[in-house]
């Protein structure tokens, strides 16, 4: 992806009221030459940004780009009490949270316009042009061992389902969680999660949880993502406003994981049924150097998958990721 200069957030925020500007007064604004204004806006084009230009109107962003706003999200937030950090660009908001002091807190939030070096899971990267999408990490301290968040995961895809839906109100296209953590509409990824441990001792664990959610990227350059996707507005056709959708996916975490913090994955259990994006699918998974093919029946009591092989054995796959075969 090209390198996210502070001209182009500038020239982004001058924009981004919805007029035509001219570039003798961007270049005013700027503080730069009307030719420096000209290769900007070329710029954005790089970032995937779409820019108009009108004869003797000068330039304006194609679309509603909405940035993000400190203000209008903590107003939206039930739990107005969670610090939220806004970044213009970082390398990964999950990395934000990594190179804090160790300090045990309530929950926290960061967002970012862009990440430079977004990660996926494994060892994938996460496609994040500017002010498109949410990319949005947790740090969220648990009373618990580690190992007693097992499934956490699959309730995070439940929160991200959740809060979609409201969003996207009254469209039939439903998401899906396709085990173990991906938010899928019409078999297109629209959403990843990435949890990364913090802190773990007895009876505490921080959790750095990383959502990443595909909201208003129409397209994207081919060789950036491998692997077939969606976003809010291919699958609506309307720009989503992403302060609204931010406070609405904070609220609902918070609201999921309190809720498997006392009770665990079984308080999820019919919510996952009405959610299962495998379920009765036919998967290929490599889990222990084995390739187990079958057909998905559900999860145990831990998030493992199930998967029924052709002899009838059923196989439980802790971690791993699923093909689906024709
Ligand atoms: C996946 O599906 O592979 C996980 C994608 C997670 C992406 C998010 S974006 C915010 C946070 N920062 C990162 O670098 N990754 C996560």
């Amino acid at each position: 992806m090209a390198v996210l200069h502070q001209n182009v957030i500038e020239i982004v925020r001058l924009l981004s009221d919805g007029q035509y500007h001219d570039a003798v007064f961007l270049a005013e604004q700027l503080n730069l030459s009307t030719t420096d204004v000209e290769q900007l806006v070329r710029q954005l084009e790089k970032h995937e940004i779409p820019v108009l230009w009108g004869l003797e109107k000068g330039y304006k962003l194609d679309g509603s780009l909405i940035l993000l706003n400190q203000k209008s999200i903590q107003s939206q937030l039930r739990h107005n009490y969670v610090p939220l950090t806004i970044l213009e660009k970082t390398t990964s908001t999950n990395d934000y949270f990594k190179s804090l002091s160790k300090e045990t807190g309530p929950v926290q939030a960061c967002l970012a316009e862009a990440q430079t070096a977004g990660r996926g899971r494994l060892g994938r990267e996460w496609h994040s042009p500017f002010a498109q999408n949410i990319y949005l990490s947790m740090l969220v301290p648990f009373e618990k061992d580690i190992s007693d968040l097992s499934g956490l995961s699959l309730v995070i895809g439940l929160a991200l389902c959740r809060a979609i839906d409201v969003t996207m109100m009254q469209q039939s296209k439903k998401p899906v969680v396709k085990w173990p953590n991906d938010v899928m509409i019409d078999n297109k990824k629209v959403a990843g999660t990435l949890v990364e441990i913090k802190e773990s001792r007895p009876g505490f664990c921080q959790v750095i949880i990383g959502v990443g959610v595909n909201v208003n990227m129409h397209k994207a350059l081919k060789e950036d993502i491998n692997q077939a996707w969606t976003s809010l507005f291919n699958v609506t056709g309307q720009y989503i406003d992403r302060n609204i959708f931010s406070a609405q996916i904070i609220d609902t975490l918070i609201d999921y994981l309190e809720r498997f913090s006392l009770k665990g994955l079984s308080a999820f259990s019919q919510e996952w049924e009405t959610r299962d994006g495998l379920a009765q699918s036919q998967v290929a998974v490599v889990y222990n150097n084995r390739k187990i093919t079958g057909t998905c029946v559900g999860i145990n009591e831990q998030g493992y998958l199930k998967v029924k092989q052709a002899n009838g054995h059923v196989e439980l796959i802790s971690s791993g990721e699923a093909t689906l075969l024709k």
